[in-house]
């Protein structure tokens, strides 16, 4: 987390006095990737790297906002329909716009934020700029009122809306939901969760950042959905949660060969949270681990969310032992996430940094994985 008192620096340098200062952290995902949109299970958990900002009304209608990491700023009036063109503006603007529409009396703000999130690395670093907003003007402007599955669906509705990708719920769920020392797992469906005390003994989690992002032009993100869409609709079910194998090979001549990859990684994934459930409760790690790594194959085999710098990092985590690994979060670059022996912590880490480097000419950067807690004033 950026230290707040940078930020109060920045804002009083820039708009004079002090703010009000909050923080919404990023967020691992164990297990259950892709499978919120499709009203399955996830098992995220938020970190201790989030976005933080220092704000305070200004009884005006403009936001003023500066971005201290991009040193860039911006200004929109509340009440413009379009907003700011520039992508990193529009995250704020859409939680201001969501909120008005949920009743809450946004007034102009001015605002300073930053944060130690990797962009765009998987880790949710848009999620955590959302929600880090959404719950300080529900405090500034709101009373508080509306809760935070609430506040974390202005996020979800923030990036449809405003930004065009058609996410799940999981990453706003996990930044505003957090609590330090435990995963959850979120029923997709539902809207249920339950915490699960994370003391994985003897191992621990490390997160990998390949230095890479390949998403292409257009949205492969959206595709994905919709691929998963028209088998459940096929299915005569509402999303792919409620398909099983069986109907899905009864379907598999009406579906195209993409389309039935698609879902036959779905509907195994939704199995894989649960089997991760009863192997976390008896504490057998190394099932955990061979879980992830049938998620990886799942992800690049069938989802073909995974990319050659990725799969290079799984296949070093298997030829040194690790546990388990797999890509994390929406896909096309971004990290790995790997469960491993304590023991193995240092080896792996240093050989991995070494061939990465030696075959890719670039550098990636491992993260410890500390369980953090979720949205909140500081
Ligand atoms: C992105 C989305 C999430 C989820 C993951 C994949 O992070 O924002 O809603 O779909 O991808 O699990």
């Amino acid at each position: 987390m950026t230290d707040p008192k940078i930020l109060q620096q920045a804002f009083s340098a820039r708009f004079g006095g002090e703010g009000s200062a909050y923080t919404a952290p990023g967020r691992i995902n164990l297990i259950g990737e892709h499978t919120d949109y499709n009203g399955g299970f996830v098992f995220p958990g938020a970190i201790d790297r989030g976005i933080s900002a220092v704000i305070r009304p200004n009884g005006t209608h403009m936001v003023n906002l500066y971005a201290i990491d991009l040193d860039m700023a911006c200004s929109f009036n509340i009440d413009d329909p379009q907003g700011p063109k520039v992508m990193h503006f529009r995250y704020v603007y859409g939680v201001v716009r969501e909120m008005m529409a949920a009743g809450v009396e946004v007034q102009g703000f001015d605002a300073v934020y930053g944060g130690d999130v990797p962009l765009g690395a998987g880790m949710s670093s848009s999620a955590a700029v959302e929600c880090c907003f959404a719950y300080a003007l529900n405090e500034l402007f709101g009373q508080g009122r509306l809760d935070k599955m609430t506040l974390a669906r202005i996020g979800q509705a923030t990036e449809h809306k405003y930004i065009g990708v058609m996410c799940g719920i999981m990453d706003q769920f996990a930044s505003m939901h957090g609590k330090a020392g435990f995963l959850m797992r979120l029923d997709c469906h539902s809207g249920e969760y339950h915490y699960f005390p994370w003391h994985p003994d003897g191992y621990r989690l490390v997160v990998i950042n390949s230095c890479v992002k390949h998403e292409l032009v257009g949205s492969p993100y959206n595709d994905r959905r919709n691929s998963c869409q028209r088998v459940a609709d096929l299915a005569g079910v509402e999303t792919l949660r409620d398909c099983s194998h069986e109907k899905l090979e009864q379907l598999r001549s009406q579906l195209s060969a993409e389309d039935y990859r698609r879902a036959r990684y779905v509907i195994g994934e939704v199995d894989r949270v649960l089997a991760v459930s009863d192997a976390l409760e008896r504490g057998d790690y190394e099932e955990v681990g061979r879980q992830m790594y049938l998620t990886h194959k799942g992800l690049k085999e069938d989802y073909e969310v995974s990319c050659d710098e990725i799969d290079f990092l799984v296949d070093q985590a298997r030829i040194m032992g690790v546990s388990g690994a797999r890509i994390m979060g929406g896909g096309f670059g971004g990290c790995t996430v790997n469960l491993l022996r304590n023991d193995l912590y240092e080896p792996f880490l240093a050989q991995v940094q070494k061939t990465y480097r030696a075959r890719f000419g670039i550098d990636c950067k491992p993260i410890p994985v500390v369980i953090a807690d979720g949205t909140r004033r500081l």
